[in-house]
């Protein structure tokens, strides 16, 4: 049975989206077609008048729907979608991105609506809602790096971005839960690239609350030697145990019990995480790669010294 390029679940009959996922992530649902490729990407970006938005190595571009909502075009304002290709350097990394984004929905993170679409080139590039828009209203979206004020994307801790949220979010229990759910995420997924930039608040209306997920992705199955994390825990971004969790619970005020049941939470998930890899759009050696890194998170934060450990004072 096929799956569907939004959710990653099954679909039945023809087709290879959903109509609901589509209709979520475009209001209609009708796939629009991408009338440029990869190589077109930087021209269509610079026509519009805007910045080459390169961060990092990826090129991406802020997309909408045509006037006669048949097709997608790159805008420099007022885009409702955030469009990533295909970078030479990271093949398929578009489908590991959707299917983490997926994974983490699954897991009943908050996610916008997302999917894979087939570029004028054949290549599939991976579309996500933009979460900093409300109709016609931008939302004011500040990255953890904006907040901290740090000069370095790499450079600060997993910590210091609870503290942040504990000293600004409208709804500190919900989103402390939130963080600490994501963190366990990350790690059980094999995602080293959460640097500053990737974690953000929102502020909707009056309320600040930590932004929806953003830029999910199994780095280590590009970068087998990267580190854990890219922002340190427990003083230390590598070899990380299930003790250096529970600190982060605790100094977050997540009650142990509740910690526990998050631990327990993602015991459960492994099966499901592992069905959801054997369904996604990637080549058996790219599944087994990924099933191999989630095989070995869970067995070091599940198996090795699984006895639940106290949490150090943070
Ligand atoms: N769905 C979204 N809605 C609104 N803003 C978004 C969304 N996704 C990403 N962004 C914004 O765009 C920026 C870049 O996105 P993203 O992190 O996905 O790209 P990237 O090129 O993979 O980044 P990097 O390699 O630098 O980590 C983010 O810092 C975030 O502020
Ligand atoms: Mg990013």
């Amino acid at each position: 049975m096929a799956s569907c390029l939004c959710c990653t679940k099954p679909i039945a009959g023809a087709g290879r989206y959903h109509p609901r996922c589509l209709k979520e992530l475009f209001g209609s649902p009708r796939v629009p077609a991408i009338p440029f490729g990869l190589a077109d990407l930087p021209a269509q970006v610079l026509k519009t008048g805007a910045h080459m938005s390169i961060s990092g190595v990826q090129i991406k571009a802020s997309v909408r729907l045509d006037p006669e909502k048949t097709q997608l075009e790159v805008v420099a304002a007022g885009g409702t979608h955030v469009l990533k290709p295909e970078p030479q350097q990271f093949p398929a990394l578009p489908q590991i991105e959707n299917l983490c984004m997926s994974m983490a929905a699954d897991m009943g993170l908050p996610v916008p609506a997302h999917g894979l679409f087939p570029m004028a080139d054949g290549g599939l590039c991976y579309i996500v809602a933009r979460f900093d828009r409300v109709k016609e209203e931008r939302l004011q979206n500040e990255t953890m790096f904006q907040i901290l004020q740090a000069t370095e994307k790499y450079a600060g801790s997993l910590e210091r971005i609870g503290k942040a949220i504990h000293t600004h979010a409208a709804n500190v229990g919900l989103d402390t839960i939130d963080f600490f759910e994501r963190v366990l995420f990350c790690f059980l997924t094999g995602n080293g690239d959460m640097h500053l930039k990737n974690w953000a608040l929102l502020v909707r209306g009056k309320k600040i609350g930590l932004a929806p997920c953003y830029d999910l992705v199994c780095s280590n199955v590009y970068l087998p030697q990267e580190t854990d994390s890219a922002l340190t825990l427990c003083g230390k971004n590598d070899k990380l145990e299930r003790s250096d969790f529970a600190t982060l619970a605790a100094q977050l005020k997540i009650d142990a019990k509740a910690a526990g049941d998050i631990f327990e939470k993602f015991r459960h998930a492994q099966e499901q995480m592992r069905e959801t890899i054997g369904r996604a759009e990637l080549t058996i050696h790219l599944k087994q790669k990924l099933d191999d890194v989630i095989k070995s998170r869970y067995k070091r934060l599940y198996e090795e010294g699984a006895a639940i450990p106290a949490a150090r004072n943070p």
